[in-house]
This record gives structure tokens, sequence and C-alpha cells, in this order.
């Protein structure tokens, strides 16, 4: 599908979606929150889709943030419903997403597009990258799961700095404090997450998600991630994959997974 915003290309089971607006330092506006949603939806629902990788048009920013523009004369009601339905559907569906989700941050990465790449299930910055939720300068706070994960990733105590403080860190800092898990250089930036997506691709894409939902579970509300775990581990022993996997081990041979 074509998209006014959103470049995808699939290759070799990895599917590359860059935010396309290079003018705007890449910042989310409304179309493109849409855009991801279904780009995301759909590279969820192909069997051909493995892994996906999502980076920033340009060689400044991954995404500079919400498209302040936009939000700049909303209403209280207008508000809470920027951050509702920008949590539901690209936030929250990004990080429940079955398939991997790895962030390639090529750049500025603030504000919504910090959070965007905090719902990714793994995080690499080149060495250019900065990044931070300058929310307050604004006078508003994070509203796309920024006080949340940025929590669970970094700690409450740098959470709190980094979001009071509103300043950037950049990608050295930010791998100190668990914020991205690798650090490289610009030209390396997709070569070293399109590694990383291999070693990924060669494990069961049934146990992938389960191991997601599991490890999400942790992070839920009302959720016991220890029983979900249990759920989710009994439930691998019904599939093909789980067959094939200990079949293959025993066989002496590389599995072949038949997959979702
Ligand atoms: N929303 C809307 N437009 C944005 C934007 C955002 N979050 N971030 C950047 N842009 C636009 C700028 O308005 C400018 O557009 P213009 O050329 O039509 O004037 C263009 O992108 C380039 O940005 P510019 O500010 O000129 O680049 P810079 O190199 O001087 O500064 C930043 C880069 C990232 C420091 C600066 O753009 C910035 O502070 N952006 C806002 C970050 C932010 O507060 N994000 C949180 C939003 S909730």
């Amino acid at each position: 599908m074509a998209y006014e915003n959103v470049l995808t290309h699939l290759e070799n089971g990895i599917l590359t979606i860059t935010i396309n607006r290079p003018s705007k330092l890449n910042a989310l506006n409304r179309a493109t929150i849409a855009e991801l949603s279904d780009a995301f939806g759909a590279a969820d629902a192909d069997a051909a889709v493995q892994v996906i990788i999502v980076t920033g048009s340009g060689e400044k920013a991954f995404v500079a943030g919400a498209d302040i523009a936009e939000f700049a004369d909303f209403s209280v009601e207008e508000g809470k419903a920027l951050s509702a339905n920008g949590q539901k559907t690209l936030f929250d569906k990004v990080e429940q997403l079955g398939t991997p989700v790895i962030a390639a941050v090529n750049g500025f990465a603030l504000g919504g597009g910090l959070e965007l790449a905090m719902s990714a299930h793994v995080r690499v910055a080149s060495d250019n990258a900065r990044l931070g939720l300058p929310e307050v300068s604004l006078g508003v706070i994070p509203g796309y799961g920024g006080t949340q994960r940025l929590a669970q990733l970094a700690g409450k105590g740098r959470a709190l700095e980094l979001v009071l403080t509103g300043g950037m860190v950049g990608a050295e800092e930010a791998h100190r404090i668990g914020l991205v898990n690798h650090v490289t250089s610009l030209e390396e930036l997709l070569p070293f997450c399109q590694k990383m997506a291999g070693k990924m691709m060669k494990n069961s894409p049934v146990a992938l998600a389960s191991a997601i939902r599991a490890v999400n579970a942790g992070f839920t509300d009302g959720v016991n991630g220890y029983q979900s775990e249990i759920d989710e581990f009994g439930r691998c022993f019904g599939t093909e994959d789980f067959k094939e996997g200990t079949t293959a081990f025993l066989e002496k041979r590389k599995a072949n997974f038949p997959g979702r």
C-alpha cells in the first residue's frame, strides 16, 4: 500500500518502515500516525514479514516529536482524545505486535519520536542521535506512553530527570541508562539492525510472538506476568513450530519453521 508520509520496503523477510516527512523532521501529524498504524497492522498480518525495522528519513531525525502545529489550539477534551487515540492506535499497538520491531534511531528522537522508539521491542541508535522528552517546555507532558515506558526502560529517577528537565541525551548516555541497546555509526545503523533481525528470524515466529506477550504481561496492570509466561509456555507445546524446532534439534538439522 502506498502512503503519503511513510515508506515501506520488504526485503529478505525484513520490512523497513521509514517515516518520511524530512522537511518537518518526520514529526508525527495525524495522517502519519494513521499511516503508521496501518503499516504496522498490515505487516503483522503478513506472514512474509518476519521482523520490522522502523526508522526516519534523512540523516537528521528519527522523529522530532508529535506535530506541534496540529495541537497548539486544542481544548482539554481534544488533548485527552489525542493522547488516548495515539496510544491505542499506534504506540500500544507497536508494543503489542507479535512481529518483533527494532527502532533504528537515526537522529533526533524527541517527544512522540522517543515514545515511538520506546514502543518498539529493541532500540539501536546512531552516534548522532539526540533523545529526549521536551514536552514540559511546551506546557504539556508526554502523552504517548512516555512517562510509563521511560521509567520502565531507564528507571523512575532517570525518567523523572529527563521528563522534568526536558533535556536531551546523546546516544552514548542513552545507552548507559538503558534507553537504547546499542550505538553504531550512522552508516552502520541499518546493517546492524538487519543483522539483529537476521538472528531473530532464525527462530520460531510463533515463539517470538509468545515471548513478546509474556514480557509485556509483566508491565500490564492487573496481569500476572509469571502466569502469562506459564500460559504462553504451555501454548507453544501445541504448535507446529515447537514440533519442528525440537525435531530439527534431535535430527541435528536446521529448523524450518512453518510459522504463523
Ligand atoms: N512539530 C512540528 N514541526 C516540527 C517539529 C515538531 N515536533 N519539529 C521540527 N519541526 C519543523 C520545524 O518547525 C521546521 O519547519 P519549518 O522549516 O517549516 O519552519 C522544520 O521541522 C525543521 O526544524 P528546525 O527547528 O528548523 O530544525 P533545527 O535543526 O533548528 O532544530 C530541533 C531541531 C529538533 C531541536 C527542533 O526542531 C525542535 O526543537 N523541535 C521540536 C521538538 C519538540 O519539542 N518535540 C516534542 C513535541 S511534543
